[in-house]
């Protein structure tokens, strides 16, 4: 069976259960190749990627740069002041030059609608790399972590804790709907998905402000209290969550002494998650970061390389 190839990659949501287990399924081979066979083959060569920021990165910009490179292609970075998207130049305006000069868009952005207007007006696919909305290459690369690190995602449970309104948990949950992987969401009134995006999911989500609601997870997720572009909102937001913080007392009531510990970093140590558990042995924190390489090189082999999507 041949899986319907896509043409960007701005959110879960767009993707059928066959296309994200293809990606899941390339990312597989990627790593395989890149850690057992000596190097990846260039399926990328003469291939470009432009990569524009709205906002710092560490990971997203490493991973993109260097998964490019190791396939082969080429990718440089534009700074929020190069290109001062809708001050300067208008999305549209941005992604129709971009689209006679390279062979990809990837971008980081305030205002999700920035992303769809990429894609409207665009010739060449388009990668969301963050934005207020969602960070669906997050959601891949953890989703590819849970399956490497458990072997199966049947069965398995997602509890995540704090802010379940923002744009890694709602991946998360779309992500979640692809798998079949069940998902809780533990967190303060005022800081759950929206109607939206639980109809987005497809997934049934148990929702809760009960720290008991960690009994029983397989994954325990968290993320920062404040994200990029909530700046205004920090000082509710550190009166809120506090409770929230993925801590050793909240990872023994999970019950499970195999529980894992993932954050998409960067972590604001001493607020949603202390140093105990960052650094201790359920945390998976930093294969997961790693894995944002091999995550990456799926949708570029796919999206700029024309490889295909396993079944
Ligand atoms: N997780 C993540 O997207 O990290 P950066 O903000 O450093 O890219
Ligand atoms: N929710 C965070 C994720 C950072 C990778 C933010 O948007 O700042």
């Amino acid at each position: 069976m041949i899986v319907k190839p896509l043409s960007h990659f701005t959110g879960i949501d767009i993707l059928t259960s066959e296309q994200f287990w293809g990606l899941l399924k390339l990312a597989r081979q990627l790593k395989d190749e890149w850690t057992q066979c000596g190097g990846n083959r260039p399926v990328l060569a003469g291939k470009s990627l432009a990569m524009l920021f709205e906002k710092p990165s560490l990971r997203t910009r490493v991973s993109f740069e260097m998964g490019m490179r190791h396939l082969g292609g080429y990718a440089f970075y534009l700074s929020p002041a190069e290109i001062g998207l809708g001050t300067r130049e208008s999305p549209a305006d941005v992604i129709r030059v971009l689209s006679g000069y390279v062979d990809g868009v990837m971008a980081r952005v305030f205002d999700h609608r920035s992303i769809e207007e990429m894609v409207e007006w665009g010739s060449v696919p388009v990668i969301n790399g963050l934005s207020d909305f969602s960070h669906p290459c997050q959601a891949l690369t953890d989703v590819f972590t849970i399956w490497e690190q458990l072997g199966t995602l049947e069965d398995r449970t997602l509890v995540y804790v704090g802010d379940g309104a923002n744009n890694v948990a709602t991946s998360l949950l779309m992500a979640a709907g692809k798998v079949g992987l069940n998902v809780r969401i533990v967190a303060p009134r005022g800081y759950i998905p929206s109607a939206e995006v639980l109809t987005a999911a497809e997934v049934e989500v148990e929702i809760t402000d009960d720290l008991n609601g960690v009994r029983g997870a397989d994954v325990l997720y968290t993320d920062v209290w404040v994200s990029m572009g909530d700046e205004d909102e920090r000082e509710e937001r550190m009166e809120d969550l506090p409770p929230y913080q993925v801590n050793t007392e909240l990872v023994q009531r999970s019950e499970n002494e195999e529980v894992l510990v993932m954050h998409c970093l960067p972590a604001h140590r001493g607020e949603e998650i202390t140093d105990a558990v960052a650094d201790g042995s359920s945390s998976r924190l930093f294969p997961q970061a790693h894995n944002r390489l091999h995550a990456q090189k799926a949708v570029l082999a796919h999206l700029l390389g024309g490889v295909e999507l396993p079944s």
